[in-house]
């Protein structure tokens, strides 16, 4: 498939089989994960590759959506580095797109994936930095559960055409 199909087809996996991810492909996917744009490109963040089943399940145990963890091979937490933050606000939008990388190069492997919010629920970003010992300055963003999928999922159209506009909000892109 070529980018656009993925990036079309993608869709949410909560059901893994019990098999490791392949490395090489865990690899491609944190090399993909790290070449996401960044506020002046200062990469900020920090990537936690998750593997311990009881880890696993202590996240479960106090995120509230995410019941499929203990089922997955491994979960990455994106977590953004304060001390490397361009300005405000910046951190989660570098390591958001980041996640989105993690998400569409897995996907293009036929690795499965969900991501699971942290940022900006304080409950969950100190929950989630406890478990991974991450240090103050380590703001965890993201979680992504992935494995090889046990679901398939048709991909769905949500284009709208109505919520695009040409010039100013309310006239009509059109085609
Ligand atoms: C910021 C964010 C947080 C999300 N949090 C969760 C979550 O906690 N648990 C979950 O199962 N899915 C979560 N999702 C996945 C969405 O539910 C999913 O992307 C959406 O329903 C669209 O479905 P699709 O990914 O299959 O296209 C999250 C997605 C985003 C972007």
């Amino acid at each position: 498939m070529d980018t656009i199909e993925v990036i079309m087809h993608r869709r949410s996996i909560r059901k893994f089989r019990e098999d490791d991810i392949p490395p090489e492909h865990l690899d491609q996917i944190l090399h993909a994960a790290m070449q996401a744009p960044s506020a002046h490109n200062l990469q900020p963040w920090h990537f936690i590759v998750i593997k311990d089943r009881a880890l696993l399940i202590a996240i479960a145990a106090f995120h509230p959506y995410a019941e499929m963890l203990p089922g997955a091979p491994a979960a990455i937490a994106v977590c953004g580095d304060r001390l490397m933050e361009s300005s405000e606000g910046y951190l989660a939008l570098d390591c958001a797109a980041a996640t989105q990388n993690i998400l569409i190069s897995a996907a293009a492997l036929n690795i499965g994936t969900v991501w699971l919010g942290i940022y900006p629920r304080n409950e969950r970003m100190t929950q989630l930095a406890r478990i991974i010992a991450a240090p103050e300055h380590l703001l965890p963003i993201s979680l992504v559960a992935i494995g090889i999928p046990d679901d398939t999922k048709k991909p769905v159209d949500r284009y709208q055409e109505d919520r695009v506009y040409l010039n100013k909000y309310g006239l009509p892109f059109g085609k």
